[in-house]
């Protein structure tokens, strides 16, 4: 119910007052001095104050200056007797909502009193979005400017609101796939409750059962106490299950079955357990590939896939460079005591035309690198790492030379073009050493010696 409080000297204005907005199912409390309308508002949350202007001696103005001091959001209509119009003039300007003169209709003071009531609801609820991305922002700030992105900021905000939807989020390595789960968990009803992250990659397959699970006592050899698994550690928030892509396929068989029933056992043990968690699944796989290859579970996918939320790789979605380098460049700046104030125009052209197979994480690494080397005020195409500053045209261009090989000769073009495709076919396998010395037909060592060499281990 609606609090509205009545401030007027004279009693029978304040019982009227109360008798017709009463019979709208109003609070209405009520004040003869502005010491006692003081003390209401700081006794009680009051949706809007009725301020009569001639209160005996005291002067409503200052009134309503002091209950402005108090709450500057603080909804008021000011009621004036013989008051001239400057008086209300003046209360309109420290903030007033608007101003009735006596003696009203009663029809009159409801109407004002549902269109302040509902202009007060408007400004909360606009002041209660901008907080929760004030928050979000600064716990996951998400930054860009593209039409893309944008377009997953929509995506997140919507999937936020149904605590229940499992989501899949795909995407190159280093696009802000965890970023986005971190979203979506922060801008959900589970934001109060845990975010919990588990690689599937990156946990030994006879590990992972029990990771998840959890097991009782004497499951297992080594299992000397019951432990309990991720799934009820993250009870009632939010369980991001990152590279999905490469989990072994019995343990899809389990989570499949789990996702199904909403429902699992522990390692050993006899009896269900409820689960009540948003399950967040990211890959930077082609999982219909997968599922051709016969490595992924068609039905585990559809099971996953309830929401998904591709990102497109940075040099599809260009117009974020420019934002990011500078959201980058100052956070380095700040952090290592540098004094960097802008980027030159030709280094972000640069930056701009450049691939960046590593996406937004080697935008971040970039600058902080050049934050480490150099000291600003402006970033310089010859802060910029060879890779970017240097660009040549794509091989198998036949006809033209790079218009730079003049200076840097043929052995440091063909070690450009090899360190760029070594970084863009690691970035393909997040990072997988063995699978890109495979897709690269080298062998492991010679992999591993090449990434030393060129600064991309
Ligand atoms: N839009 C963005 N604004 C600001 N920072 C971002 C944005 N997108 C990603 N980042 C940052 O880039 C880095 C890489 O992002 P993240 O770890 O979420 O990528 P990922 O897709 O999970 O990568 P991987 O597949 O390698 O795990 C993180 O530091 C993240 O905070
Ligand atoms: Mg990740």
């Amino acid at each position: 119910m609606e609090h509205i409080l009545i401030v007027d000297d004279e009693a029978f204005i304040r019982e009227n007052v109360q008798r017709i907005l009463k019979d709208d199912c109003y609070a209405v409390l009520d004040a003869a001095t502005g010491a006692e309308a003081l003390e209401r508002v700081s006794e009680q949350e009051i949706d809007l104050v009725l301020l009569d202007l001639n209160l005996g001696k005291e002067n409503g103005i200052n009134v309503l200056k002091l209950l402005k001091e108090a709450d500057p959001e603080l909804l008021v209509i000011i009621i004036t007797g013989y008051g001239t119009v400057e008086s209300a003039v003046d209360a309109l300007k420290l903030g007033a909502f608007h101003y009735m003169k006596k003696p009203f209709k009663a029809d009159a003071l409801r109407v004002i009193v549902k269109l302040a009531l509902q202009t007060g609801t408007l400004k909360r609820e606009v002041r209660a979005i901008r907080k929760g991305e004030m928050e979000l922002f600064e716990k996951v700030p998400m930054i860009g400017a593209s039409p893309e992105l944008k377009e997953i900021i929509r995506q997140v905000s919507e999937v936020a609101r149904f605590p229940e939807a499992t989501v899949l989020i795909t995407g190159e390595s280093g696009t802000g796939k965890e970023l986005v789960a971190k979203a979506i968990h922060h801008l959900s009803p589970r934001r109060e409750a845990p975010f919990i992250e588990i690689n599937c990659a990156s946990i030994p397959v006879n590990l992972l059962e029990s990771e998840l699970f959890g097991h009782e006592k004497g499951a297992f050899t080594d299992a000397s106490a019951r432990k309990p698994g991720i799934f009820e550690t993250a009870d009632k928030g939010t369980l991001f299950l990152d590279e999905i892509g490469e989990m072994d396929p019995a343990m899809q068989a389990k989570l499949l079955r789990v996702l199904e029933t909403r429902r699992f056992r522990r390692v050993g043990g006899t009896r269900d357990i409820e689960i009540d968690v948003r399950v967040v699944a990211a890959t930077n796989r082609n999982l219909k590939e997968a599922i051709r290859e016969g490595t992924f579970r068609e039905d585990l996918f559809y099971r996953l896939n309830v929401f998904p939320i591709h990102i497109p790789p940075l040099r599809e979605r260009r117009g974020d460079i420019p934002a990011l380098s500078k959201f980058f460049l100052e956070r380095y700046s700040r952090t290592f005591s540098r004094n960097f104030q802008e980027i030159s125009a030709e280094a972000l052209r640069l930056l701009e035309a450049y691939r960046w197979p590593g996406n937004i994480r080697e935008i971040k690494n970039v600058m902080e690198k050049i934050c480490i080397m150099h000291t600003g005020p402006a970033l310089l195409p010859e802060h910029l790492p060879a890779e970017i500053s240097q660009p040549l045209p794509p091989p198998g261009q036949s006809g033209e030379l790079p218009g730079n090989i003049g200076t840097i000769g043929l052995e440091r073009a063909i070690e450009k073009y090899e360190r760029d495709i070594i970084a863009t076919a690691l970035a393909k396998n997040d990072g997988n050493v063995l699978k890109t010395a495979q897709v690269l037909k080298i062998p492991r060592g010679t992999l591993r010696y090449k990434m030393a060499k060129y600064d991309l281990s």
